[in-house]
């Protein structure tokens, strides 16, 4: 069954209620290893979509994508406001005039927004960003794609996938970024961006079962 507007809207609005209670943890993570904004930054961000969506309920899903990412991008200060400003926007334009994401859009969309991280930040893989999250999570989820599966499926099974990755991040050290000032004192913390990415593919997930 494709993903249709109404596990859109619903995605976006369980995001913005976890990040709105995650964010003294997300932004005590980023004082461990950056400047404690994170969880701030994240919150207000996605407050300002929430007031922006009903404006653009009715429209397409290219164009209610595009929306969050400028928005994100406009009320996000940062590396994170344009790091996802440019998830959103670059995965919206992959679905420009469409009511509904069928399978191959869904696996479109990620592959976009995830080249739109690294065009924007020019991550590498193990460098300690969100990126360590999205790499192996898309990779998963090709595969399952390429396996047959549906869209629940596939973000199902790269849940467990993602929450490695995110556990992973941990023993790293950063070389994106703030945290990358630390040197080797960003060892043994977990890196904020990828634990807002989690919450990302965890309210999806959730979404997605409705
Ligand atoms: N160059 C980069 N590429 C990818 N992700 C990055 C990069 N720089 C930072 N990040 C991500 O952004 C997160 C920090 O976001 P945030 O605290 O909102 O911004 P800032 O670091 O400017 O205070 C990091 O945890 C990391 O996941
Ligand atoms: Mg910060």
């Amino acid at each position: 069954m494709p993903m249709d507007k109404a596990q859109l809207i619903s995605w976006l609005g369980k995001l913005q209620a976890v990040l709105a209670e995650k964010e003294k943890y997300l932004t005590e993570l980023d004082a461990a290893i950056g400047d404690a904004d994170h969880g701030t930054n994240m919150t207000r961000g996605f407050k300002k979509v929430m007031e922006k969506l009903p404006t653009v309920e009715d429209k397409d899903i290219g164009t209610i994508l595009k929306t969050v990412g400028m928005t994100l991008m406009s009320s996000v200060g940062g590396a994170s406001g344009p790091l996802y400003g440019t998830y959103w926007m670059k995965g919206g334009m992959t679905l420009a005039g469409k009511e509904e994401i069928d399978s191959a859009g869904f696996v479109g969309f990620l592959q976009a927004a995830v080249d739109g991280i690294l065009q924007r930040g020019r991550p590498e893989l193990g460098d300690k960003t969100m990126y360590d999250f999205w790499a192996p999570v898309l990779e998963e989820i090709k595969a399952r794609a390429d396996a047959g599966d549906d869209i629940p499926a596939m973000v199902n099974a790269a849940l467990p996938v993602g929450e490695k990755a995110l556990a992973d991040t941990i023993p790293l050290q950063a070389k994106k970024g703030r945290a990358s000032y630390l040197g080797e004192r960003s060892i043994g913390h977990q890196d904020p961006g990828a634990t807002s990415s989690y919450y990302m593919l965890e309210t999806l997930a959730q979404a997605l079962a409705e």
